[in-house]
């Protein structure tokens, strides 16, 4: 099988082929983009900005990496459990390919990681050599002009990242799922009250993708237990207070040495129809 057959050329939109250390379209200009030591390739077709910044992106593999989130990526590959290495799952804003990642290694699925952060991307890359994945790409690319052909991906998925529900009807098979996880209304509320005079519980999504049907939601609720000062400013800065959070308020943040906080997410499942 050709693993990169539903790869087009962010340039002219030509098919996209590896050979070798690069990726050549189809075009008439041929088009051309490496792929570095790390195994990545950049399909922006400008400078790509925007994404996570090398701290965040710190932050949150040293997070991620603990387990607090495996639960998630657990459902995640129970409900994907039916794909296989014929099977193409495109992952839009995929970070450090936490996610992307484990998909790959339970499902045997060719998994695409897409992400603005350079940063993220290499980091995603690294994770994914160190594992052995050979079915697990990433690159650094929008999810709002990916790099995908039309009706190419089983699966999509978007996690904690913005949704190009667009760009996702277009790139999905007709039958093929969209899954999105997003923040329940407790997520993270003990973090929140820990720093927050006033705290308020968040406001669930209700998207509804276009040409897309709502299959299934499931709600994933428990309670993680942080150790560290540095547990605690990691999952901080993977949040989107850490923009705008006063000083005085961030100073009750420092002085934290351990916290209990729930998390919450809503796991929505749409199917293209
Ligand atoms: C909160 S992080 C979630 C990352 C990953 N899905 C996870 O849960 O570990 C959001 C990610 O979306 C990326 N992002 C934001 N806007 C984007 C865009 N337009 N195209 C691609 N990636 C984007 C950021 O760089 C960041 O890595
Ligand atoms: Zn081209």
């Amino acid at each position: 099988m050709n693993l990169s057959e539903i790869l087009v050329c962010p340039v002219c939109k030509g098919a996209l082929h590896k050979e070798e250390k690069s990726y050549f379209c189809d075009g008439v200009k041929r088009h051309c983009f490496d792929v570095s030591a790390h195994g990545h390739a950049n399909l922006c077709p400008g400078k790509a900005t925007g994404g996570d910044d090398k701290r965040a992106v710190r932050s949150r593999t040293e997070f991620l990496n603990l387990g607090h989130y495996a639960p998630i990526s657990d459902k995640l590959c129970e409900i994907l459990s039916d794909l296989n290495e014929k099977n193409f799952v495109v992952d839009a804003g995929c970070g450090e390919g936490y996610y992307t990642n484990n998909i790959a290694c339970k499902t045997g699925a060719q998994t695409y990681g897409f992400d603005l952060s350079k940063e993220a991307i290499i980091s995603a890359s690294k994770s994914a050599k160190r594992q052995g994945l050979t079915n697990s790409r990433f690159f650094v690319g929008g999810i709002y002009n990916l790099p995908v052909c039309d009706d190419g991906a089983d699966a999509i998925t978007n996690i904690f990242a913005p949704c190009a529900e667009n760009e996702f009807s277009r790139i999905l098979k007709t039958g093929g799922r969209l899954i999105i996880v997003a923040a329940g209304k407790n997520h993270l509320y003990g973090l929140k009250r820990a720093i927050y005079d006033e705290v308020h519980t968040n406001e669930e999504r209700a998207d509804m993708p276009k040409d897309m049907k709502l299959q299934a939601t499931h709600n994933l609720s428990y309670t993680i237990s942080l150790q560290s000062e540095e547990e605690i400013r990691n999952l901080f800065s993977m949040t989107p207070y850490s923009y705008r959070t006063s000083e005085k308020d961030m100073q009750k943040l420092y002085a934290l040495t351990s916290l209990e906080t729930e998390v919450e997410v809503n796991i929505f499942v749409y199917r293209k129809e």
